[in-house]
């Protein structure tokens, strides 16, 4: 952990600054200035191929094409779309494979517990429902004991009511842990439930900072945030009503 030259902790978890990257002549992103305070919840949206996943993984130092600045603070942990579990290991042992330190399994299977999967701990990845086999992969990412976690459209294949359950245990575990979350979604309503900032990705830089005061819990039917589900549809360029 950063301190400051008064000693203090250093108040960023990430600090971008000018962050580019291309692949050949696409520019996909092209200046990112972006800041995550400790223990914020920061959603990233953006439409198809605007550079979302590009900037995730530039933060996580899985790609290293880019130019510009990018200082993470802390340790670091990712959950995408897809769980990526090996099948032929049991669940624990995908939870805890490559662990540093000792008690691998004692520790994957207190995760395992804090994702309500206690009882699938011995289970083959392919015997698990869509929802299991996700949380099992934020398991895998809250037994790091993360400061920063990344998620690359998490909810995104899970049907409507097991998304709802996934959004309340996020919730429920950045409370007890207090590691700030950077949650890459199309989903707009998705962002604004969730978190306590939006920012919205297009032409390559963050084009808006939309902050979400609106208390927790929050729900879809809620005033203000329906009405910033609308603002930020507004940014994104999307007009609703066709269908009315
Ligand atoms: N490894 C790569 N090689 C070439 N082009 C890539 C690569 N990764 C991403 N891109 C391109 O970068 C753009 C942004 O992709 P991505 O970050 O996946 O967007 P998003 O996650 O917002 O949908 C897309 O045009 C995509 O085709
Ligand atoms: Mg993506």
């Amino acid at each position: 952990m950063a301190h400051d030259v008064s000693g203090r902790v250093s108040e960023a978890v990430v600090t971008a600054r000018e962050v580019r990257r291309a692949f050949g002549a696409d520019v996909v992103l092209d200046g990112i200035d972006l800041t995550l305070r400790r223990g914020e919840i920061v959603a990233l949206v953006g439409r198809s191929g605007s550079g979302k996943s590009t900037l995730l993984r530039t933060i996580a130092g899985l790609d290293h094409g880019h130019e510009g600045h990018i200082d993470v603070d802390g340790s670091v942990a990712v959950a995408f779309q897809e769980p990526r579990l090996l099948p032929w290991k049991r669940v624990h042992r995908n939870v805890s494979l490559g662990l540093p330190g000792e008690n691998g399994k004692r520790r994957a299977i207190d995760a395992l517990a804090e994702v309500n999967l206690a009882h699938r701990v011995d289970a083959w990845p392919l015997t698990l429902s869509g929802g299991e086999a996700q949380r099992v992969s934020l398991a895998r990412a809250l037994v790091r004991e993360p400061d920063l976690l990344l998620l690359d459209e998490p909810f995104g294949a899970l049907d409507a009511l097991t998304r709802i359950t996934a959004y309340e245990l996020l919730i429920r575990l950045w409370k007890r842990h207090g590691f700030a979350v950077l949650l890459v979604t199309h989903d707009v309503e998705e962002a604004v439930l969730l978190a306590d900032r939006v920012l919205v990705l297009d032409g390559g830089r963050i084009a808006h900072d939309v902050a979400v005061t609106a208390s927790r819990p929050r729900s879809r039917a809620d005033e203000d945030v329906v009405a910033l589900r609308k603002h930020v549809l507004a940014h994104l360029g999307v007009l609703e009503g066709i269908s009315a």
